[in-house]
């Protein structure tokens, strides 16, 4: 077992911060370098924004934004033309239901696992464009990723436009077969959305292989950058028609398609430059290994879990990224439980529902150790015998 790396965030050492999925964490180094960038700003704006990140009136698109954006394009390998930094998720797939062209009659296909925000943009794009949003319902414990491509793809038909996906689901922390499913949507001519919103920094990502139409993640939850820093790559067969949300000088000046979709006026780009220092911050302390092994503790406290809770377990080992999911006793209440892991023993957990049922999400990361794990099961099993839940 490698030592333990709390000290290298900025996390309160007098939490156990349980939940790394919601916000992410960043560490000390790479929020200097965030801070370091924002300071080089404030002392000449001018030159700072027209010079030095970018030519902002000219076509140059040189400099430290393009190097970050270069460095992120490697990591996930995908060509860094297509690769647009976005503050979130939820602003790039808005984006994306922004451009998307729905006719009446169209339908979009998604799960009944997605990120409930996700749901409401297109939920509100297929109501104001006269579409329909078809939820197909994946039920738990789901059995192998072939079969739930099959049940998915049996609810394909000639109107199914659009297909909106979560890589790894938000609640249930399931990793789905994405990329079969994007292989064949693209071959039936059907326009793929996935939100991998976990997924940089906990998958090996290979966007290229993927061939989804828009792939879109969150930097700040497991890259470690500081919030505020995702990206959406678009396939270069969808460029000419996607029109940027937001206009700006880039309509004028036409710079690169990158830059079209990003310049938003004044804008602090100072967490997309520290992208390349949380690269090499996971280099340095060989990330993958500390992966692996915050994905060893969650699979175990997954079992402790199932066991004392009586809960069936959701998935195969197959399924999970370094998190999983593991329902609670039906009459748990999440916000009540939630407020007894901080208020009596200072923990950040993950307690929410997913289809009014109370679950719980564990997801660690190089800064949780096996006591603290041993502590969640202690505290929330306390709580539901206290209940007479269990
Ligand atoms: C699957 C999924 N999609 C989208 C989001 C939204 O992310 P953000 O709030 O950074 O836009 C989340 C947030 O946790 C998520 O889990």
């Amino acid at each position: 077992m490698q030592p333990n790396l709390k000290h290298l965030f900025l996390l309160d050492p007098n939490i156990h911060y349980m939940n790394h999925g919601s916000f992410g964490a960043c560490p000390r180094p790479v929020f200097e370098d965030f801070q370091n960038w924002q300071l080089e700003l404030e002392k000449n704006p001018i030159d700072y924004f027209t010079r030095q990140v970018r030519g902002l009136f000219t076509r140059d698109t040189g400099g430290p934004l393009e190097e970050a954006r270069e460095a992120l394009a490697r990591f996930v390998n995908a060509d860094s033309e297509g690769l647009i930094f976005s503050p979130n998720v939820t602003v790039a797939l808005n984006a994306i239901a922004f451009a998307t062209q729905l006719e009446p009659g169209d339908e979009v296909l998604t799960t009944n696992h997605e990120y409930g925000t996700i749901q409401a943009t297109w939920e509100r794009k297929c109501k104001s464009s006269g579409a329909l949003l078809r939820v197909v319902p994946l039920a738990l414990p789901v059995t192998t990723q072939a079969d739930l491509v099959e049940l998915f793809w049996e609810q394909v038909n000639p109107r199914t436009k659009v297909i909106l996906l979560s890589h790894i689901t938000s609640a249930t922390a399931l990793i789905l077969p994405v990329e079969d499913i994007c292989h064949r949507a693209r071959q039936a001519g059907i326009i793929t959305i996935i939100d991998g919103a976990h997924g940089v920094g906990q998958l090996n990502l290979d966007i290229e292989a993927l061939q989804a139409d828009f792939y879109t993640s969150n930097c700040h939850k497991w890259l470690l950058t500081p919030k505020g820093t995702a990206f959406l790559h678009v396939h270069p067969s969808q460029r000419e028609s996607f029109e940027p949300m937001v206009v700006s000088w880039a309509e004028i000046n036409q710079p690169s398609f990158s830059l079209r979709h990003e310049m938003w006026g004044t804008r602090d780009m100072a967490a997309f430059l520290s992208i390349p220092k949380a690269l090499a911050f996971r280099e340095q302390y060989n990330w993958p290994a500390r992966n692996a092994e915050a994905r060893s503790l969650v699979i175990e406290s997954r079992i402790k879990f199932a066991d004392i809770l009586g809960s069936e377990l959701l998935c195969d080992e197959s399924w999970l990224p370094q998190m999983a999911s593991v329902l609670l006793p039906e009459k748990t209440n999440p916000l009540e439980l939630w407020n007894h892991l901080w208020d009596d023993y200072s923990i950040e957990a993950m307690i929410t529902r997913w289809q009014d049922k109370p679950i719980i999400r564990l997801g660690f990361n190089a800064y949780n150790t096996p006591d603290e794990m041993d502590l969640l099961l202690e505290a929330t099993s306390r709580y539901l015998q206290q209940n007479a839940l269990i």
